[in-house]
């Protein structure tokens, strides 16, 4: 296995991938100013980052939704670490919509007047470690051939991301300081249109029955997954020159980890989860079945 370390960039205790990154704007993006009408949109990796960013461009964006005009997902709702030197967020209109991957202790601290609002979007960590290791294979991230290597690198948390628990709970424990509202990826899976209620509402927004359907049509796997606009695939291409398709939109499924992890492996990964996430109180799905 290569070093993890020489695709990642490491600061403040927390992991970046080190492609095209400016490490001036790492090193301030607490002082970053916001607008108390941002959105933005919280992930660890591998948790429906681009099904929340096409659910909210598709919300906001009129024209997107009716299908007549193709807006880049990266430029309506982009990156907010990796994408400032492809736009100026400051020449964004209002509202600004952003996607991070950042812990609670590194995003803007104007978040804390409570106005602007945070997606907090989380998923079972055993499906997130296998869609992770599918993705690194063809991405510029550290590299290993099986499950059981990569299943070390993100149980100590040597990924871009940095350690899953450290995220989540960390953004969980804090949430009083933000204006929030958390979604898990599997709920969204059983109940779609509940879950984009549930987003409008928390975001204030009313949408037709016919707009509502076409978010939800729109949003759902197998649409995105054949519709450019939505699947990264042309974004990929462009700023990693990686021509292969369907790296973000792979399975979308809830228990794939099943299909990649040994019963010894899981065993291992139970142990240290009920350990880390003793008296953590939201709930996980494991299994597409389960209620
Ligand atoms: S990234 O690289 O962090 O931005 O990746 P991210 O977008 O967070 O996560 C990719 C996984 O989300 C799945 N996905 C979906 N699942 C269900 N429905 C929809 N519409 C959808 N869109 C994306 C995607 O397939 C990846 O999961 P896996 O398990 O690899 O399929």
């Amino acid at each position: 296995m290569e070093d993890p370390d020489s695709r990642l960039f490491k600061f403040e205790g927390y992991y970046f991938h080190n492609i095209n990154i400016d490490t001036d704007f790492i090193e301030t993006l607490k002082d970053f100013e916001t607008r108390e009408d941002d959105i933005f949109l919280v992930t660890y990796p591998k948790s429906g980052t681009i099904w929340l960013q096409q659910i909210l461009k598709l919300i906001y964006f009129e024209e997107y939704r009716k299908n007549t005009g193709n807006l880049e997902t990266d430029f309506q709702v982009p990156f907010f670490e990796y994408s400032n030197q492809i736009m100026d967020f400051l020449k964004m209109p209002s509202p600004r919509l952003f996607s991070t991957h950042l812990p609670y202790y590194l995003v803007p601290s104007g978040l804390k007047n409570k106005k602007a609002k945070i997606i907090y979007v989380y998923r079972n960590p055993k499906d997130i470690m296998c869609s992770y290791f599918h993705f690194s294979k063809k991405m510029p991230l550290p590299v290993t051939s099986t499950i059981e290597e990569f299943m070390k690198l993100f149980l100590e948390g040597r990924v871009m991301g940095s350690l899953w628990f450290d995220h989540i709970k960390g953004w969980y424990k804090h949430k009083n300081l933000f204006n929030i509202e958390f979604m898990m990826y599997e709920e969204m899976k059983k109940d779609l249109r509940g879950s984009i209620v549930k987003i409008c509402k928390f975001l204030e927004k009313e949408l037709s029955d016919e707009d509502m359907d076409a978010v939800v049509t729109q949003a759902m796997f197998e649409n995105m997954k054949s519709d450019p606009r939505a699947n990264y695939d042309d974004i990929l291409k462009v700023q990693f020159g990686i021509e292969e398709k369907g790296h973000f939109l792979r399975k979308g499924t809830i228990g794939d980890w099943k299909n990649y992890m040994t019963v010894e492996q899981n065993e291992k990964f139970d142990k240290i989860f009920q350990r880390k996430m003793k008296d953590f109180p939201l709930k996980f799905i494991w299994d597409m079945n389960e209620e």
